[in-house]
């Protein structure tokens, strides 16, 4: 998958051009402690390789220069000793399958002299101090040695948007991680819902949801989980995760598992007590309708921002019909009326970021959808407790119903359709008595 990934890359430079991608480095927690490592998303695309510390070189017809050479820390059992063993430039050809690799330490050098021999650079400015660093000293080395033959790129492309363009649209191997991602998350919401009861902590149930994710072998949440207990589903990130459910509550929860670096996103929401109270349900009801318009809207040819408006359009019929406005649905979507309760958009893309590369308007037009794209689709409304405009029952409560969602040459497929949304089926699987469940059928493999 990530040697595919890199030829499309290569396929988008010209004969002569360098390309250039630091990978993540460690972060400092605390004095010596330092955050779980995630791979930087484009480097990893690029190359799958799990370790800080590396650099990837792609050239296109530069000298005699290797289509692709991987620089990575070397191996020191010393250091393996206290951290783990190294991939080492052996391993980035044998088990990442780079035609050529080559130590960090003493990268630069090499580097130069590439540089020296290209004619346009592609390279991100402004994410990667020490690399930047090293660029901006380089790069005048070569200007003053323009009489030269070798004379430094003329041309320096920020690579963000060519790679972004790839990774909008999924590779079969790519989906096949969407799909495990989807099926991990389902079972953690399923176990969620079934575990909830008054007096839950949220953050039991942020235990749950992380337990699952990495119970069968994803990498862990794509996103800190929202466990959101009865007002607090109205704060959109609500990271505090500190209350406890209590009778009569909806419980929004918004989690999803990253499997080799591929997210997913799921929201549900559910009653604490397991039962919709009549006013939450018929708020519940209008935001599933609303992302039932979207879902069937979702196809290819679609302006991504279509599914944004089928959606709304559903939400500001409901706001009339709860009595928060009176305008006509019509005059709430074009005048945005609905924004004070329907704050975010319906989509985003989907992938390595949970929030993932790609634009969504080109040359001034909402992007069409294509097969291949990712995207979820998450209306909601949220009413918040002080919020006067509101009718008293409905202040405090907030849903959001969220799926995600491939698009296909005929319409789209719902990968995370295994979670209910309809409201008995969501009180049936509140009521399910859910001892942890089976190991899922298949057993994940990383690519
Ligand atoms: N969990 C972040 C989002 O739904 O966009
Ligand atoms: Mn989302
Ligand atoms: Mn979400």
């Amino acid at each position: 998958m990530f040697q595919d990934h890199r030829r499309r890359f290569l396929a988008c430079m010209e004969e002569g051009d360098l390309a250039l991608f630091p990978g993540a480095g460690l972060r400092l927690r605390s004095h010596d402690v330092v955050y779980p490592f995630r791979q930087q998303s484009d480097f990893w695309y690029l190359t799958g390789l799990r370790e800080p510390d590396a650099l990837l070189l792609l050239a296109k017809g530069v000298g005699d220069l290797p289509a692709e050479t991987l620089f990575v820390a070397a191996r020191e059992p010393e250091r393996e000793a206290w951290t783990g063993p190294r991939v080492g430039p052996e391993g980035a050809v044998s088990q990442l399958g780079f035609a050529a690799a080559a130590p960090l330490r003493g990268a630069e050098a090499r580097l130069d002299q590439a540089l020296g021999r290209c004619r346009r650079l592609w390279y991100r400015l402004g994410e990667d101090a020490r690399w930047d660093r090293w660029l901006l000293q380089a790069l005048p080395g070569w200007r003053r040695r323009t009489r030269l033959e070798e004379a430094g790129p003329e041309t320096l492309l920020d690579p963000t948007r060519a790679l972004a363009e790839l990774r909008l649209h999924k590779s079969a191997a790519e989906l096949e991680c969407m799909r495990r991602a989807a099926a991990i998350t389902a079972e953690a919401h399923l176990l969620v819902m079934a575990r909830a009861e008054p007096g839950a902590g949220e953050w039991e149930l942020e235990a749950l949801l992380s337990y699952t994710f990495r119970r069968h072998g994803a990498d862990g949440w794509a996103y800190p989980p929202i466990v959101a207990s009865g007002a607090n589903a109205c704060v959109l990130h609500y990271t505090a995760c500190d209350r406890r459910l209590a009778d009569g509550d909806l419980v929004l929860v918004d989690a999803g598992a990253e499997v080799a670096g591929y997210a997913a996103d799921v929201t549900r929401v559910f009653p604490a007590g397991g039962c919709f109270s009549p006013p939450q349900r018929e708020l519940y009801e209008i935001v599933l309708e609303a992302q039932r318009a979207a879902l069937a809207a979702a196809a290819p040819g679609l302006p991504v921002d279509g599914v944004h408006q089928a959606a709304v359009l559903v939400l500001a019929q409901g706001l009339r019909a709860l009595g928060v406005l009176s305008r006509g649905a019509e005059e709430i979507v074009v005048k945005q009326l609905y924004r004070p309760w329907f704050m975010h958009n319906t989509s985003h893309w989907l992938g390595l970021d949970v929030h993932d590369a790609g634009r969504y308007v080109v040359g001034g037009s909402s992007r069409p959808l294509r097969p291949g794209m990712c995207l979820t689709v998450e209306p909601g409304l949220y009413f918040s407790t002080d919020d006067e405009r509101v009718p008293r029952e409905l202040r405090g409560l907030g849903v959001r119903i969220e799926d995600d969602l491939l698009i296909t040459a005929s319409g789209n497929e719902l990968l995370t359709a295994a979670v209910p949304t309809h409201p008995a089926a969501v009180e049936e699987a509140c009521a399910a008595v859910c001892p942890l469940p089976p190991a899922l059928a298949t057993e994940i493999v990383h690519p």
